[in-house]
C-alpha cells in the first residue's frame, strides 16, 4: 500500500530536542520593533524573546565532508550555505532572536554511499560540535541532535546520549528512500524493540523535530524539490504519523513538523475525512491528533500561508523559525515582517508565537535550565 509504503516519507529529519539553556543577552529589541512599526511591542518595554526552532548550522568538517562528495552544490540554490556562529548570532541580534535550535539540514547525516554505521559516526560528531556551540553560547544556541534511521536503536541510544550527555536534543535523519518508514511502522507493528525505546523517549516528553527532504524518487523534476516536494513530505508524514496512531500512543512526545507543516493546515479536513473513509477510525480522531502538531513559521509567514494555519491549529501551535542559513537572510526578515505585522494588533499571539508556546512545549526541562541559569 502507497501509505505504507512510503510510510514518513522520503527523508526528513526529526530532531528531538531536550535541552534547553536559557539566558540572558541584551538585544536590540526595541529598536528592531520599532523599525518594523509595531509600536505596541515596543511599547510593553518587555525584552522579545523570540526563539527560533528552526535554525541550521553546517559544522565545518560537515561542510567539507558534503564537499568532498560534490554535495555541496545540492543546497535549494545550488549551492550550500556556509555556516559560522558569529554571523549566526549577528543575524539573530537583528531578528530579536534569542536563542536558535540548531540542527543540520538536508541531506542530512545519512550521505549518498555511506553506510549506517559511517552514519552514525557522522550524526554523533555532528552533535558533538552542536554540544561545544551550546556550551560556548550558553543559551543562546541550542540543537536539535541529529540521529540517523534506519537504525532506530542507534538512533534513539544517540537521542539518549544526547539528552544525558550532551544535554541536548536529539534528532532522526533518515535515509532518503527508507527513512521513517521503521520508526513509524515498528512502533504500530510488532517491530520488537523500537515500541519499547519510543516508550523511552515518550517517557522523557521528548520533542521531535520533523525537517522535510526530497522525496524517495527524485524523478529528476524541473522544479527544485524544496520548492514543492518539501511541503509533501511534511504534510505526509504528519498523515502517516497519525494513521499509524504514534501521536495517540505515544501523547507524551511533542512533534514540531517544519515550514507549517507543508500544507498540512490547509488540507487538514480533507485529510482527517480521507483517513476515516480508508480506516473506518472516525474523522474526529484523526482531526483531533492532527492538532496536536506543532508547526513552525520558516518560509511560511504569507498572508494566506498563517490564516489557514492559524485557523486548523491555532496559535498556540505555532512556532517561531526561520530557516536560517538556507533562506536568504533578506526572505527571513521578510518573513519575520510579514509574521510581525499579521500579528500587530494581537500582542498576546505574538508572544505565543515567538517565544511562550515554545516554552510550552519544552516544559519541565526549559524550566529547570533557566533556574540553574539564575
Ligand atoms: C491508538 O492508541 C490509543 C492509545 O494507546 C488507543 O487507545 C487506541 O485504541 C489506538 N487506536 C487504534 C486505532 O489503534
Amino acid at each position: 500500500m502507497y501509505t505504507i509504503r512510503y510510510i514518513l516519507g522520503a527523508a526528513l529529519i526529526i530532531i528531538l530536542a531536550v535541552v534547553w539553556n536559557y539566558i540572558t543577552t541584551s538585544l536590540s529589541v526595541r529598536t528592531f520593533s520599532r523599525e518594523l512599526g509595531l509600536k505596541n511591542i515596543a511599547a510593553t518595554k518587555t525584552i522579545v524573546q523570540k526563539i527560533d526552532t528552526h535554525a541550521h548550522f553546517l559544522p565545518p568538517f560537515y561542510y567539507d565532508t558534503l564537499k568532498r562528495m560534490g554535495l555541496d552544490k545540492e543546497g535549494p540554490l545550488n549551492s550550500m550555505p556556509k555556516w559560522n556562529a558569529k554571523d549566526h548570532l549577528a543575524f539573530m541580534d537583528k531578528l530579536g532572536i534569542e536563542t536558535a535550535i540548531l540542527c543540520i539540514s538536508s541531506p542530512g547525516a545519512r550521505l549518498p554511499g555511506h553506510t549506517l554505521q559511517e552514519a552514525g559516526t557522522l550524526a554523533r560528531e555532528v552533535n558533538n560540535f552542536g554540544h561545544m556551540m551550546a556550551v560556548t553560547y550558553l543559551g543562546r544556541l541550542q540543537f536539535f541532535a541529529s540521529l540517523v534511521l534506519p537504525d532506530v536503536e542507534g538512533s534513539i541510544d544517540e537521542a539518549i546520549r544526547a539528552l544525558d550527555t550532551l544535554e541536548a536534543a536529539e534528532g532522526i535523519h533518515p535515509t532518503p528512500k527508507r527513512g521513517h518508514k521503521y520508526v513509524v511502522r515498528q512502533t504500530r507493528k510488532s517491530g520488537s524493540l523500537s515500541p519499547k525505546k519510543m516508550e523511552v523517549l515518550n517517557s522523557r516528553g521528548a520533542t521531535i523535530f520533523v525537517h522535510p527532504h526530497s522525496l524517495p524518487d527524485t524523478l529528476n523534476l524541473e522544479v527544485p524539490p524544496f520548492i514543492v516536494d518539501f511541503l509533501l513530505d511534511t504534510t505526509r508524514a504528519a498523515a502517516t504519523l497519525v494513521m499509524n496512531n504514534v501521536t495517540a500512543r505515544f501523547p507524551n512526545l511533542k512533534w514540531i513538523l517544519g515550514h507549517s507543516c507543508g500544507f498540512m493546515p490547509f488540507a487538514g479536513y480533507r485529510i482527517g475525512s480521507a483517513l476515516s473513509l480508508v480506516t473506518g477510525e472516525s474523522a474526529e480522531s484523526f482531526l483531533r491528533e492532527l492538532r496536536r502538531f506543532y508547526v513552525d513559521t520558516a518560509v511560511s509567514s504569507s498572508p494566506s500561508a498563517l490564516p489557514s494555519t492559524i485557523a486548523f491549529l491555532t496559535t498556540e501551535h505555532l512556532i517561531f523559525g526561520s530557516d536560517y542559513p538556507f533562506a536568504p537572510n533578506m526572505v527571513i526578515e521578510r518573513e519575520t515582517a510579514q509574521l510581525d505585522t499579521f500579528l500587530k494588533l494581537e500582542l498576546d499571539s505574538w508572544h505565543q508565537i515567538n517565544h511562550r508556546n515554545v516554552a510550552r512545549v519544552f516544559g519541565s526541562r526549559l524550566n529547570n535550565r533557566r533556574k540553574k541559569l539564575r
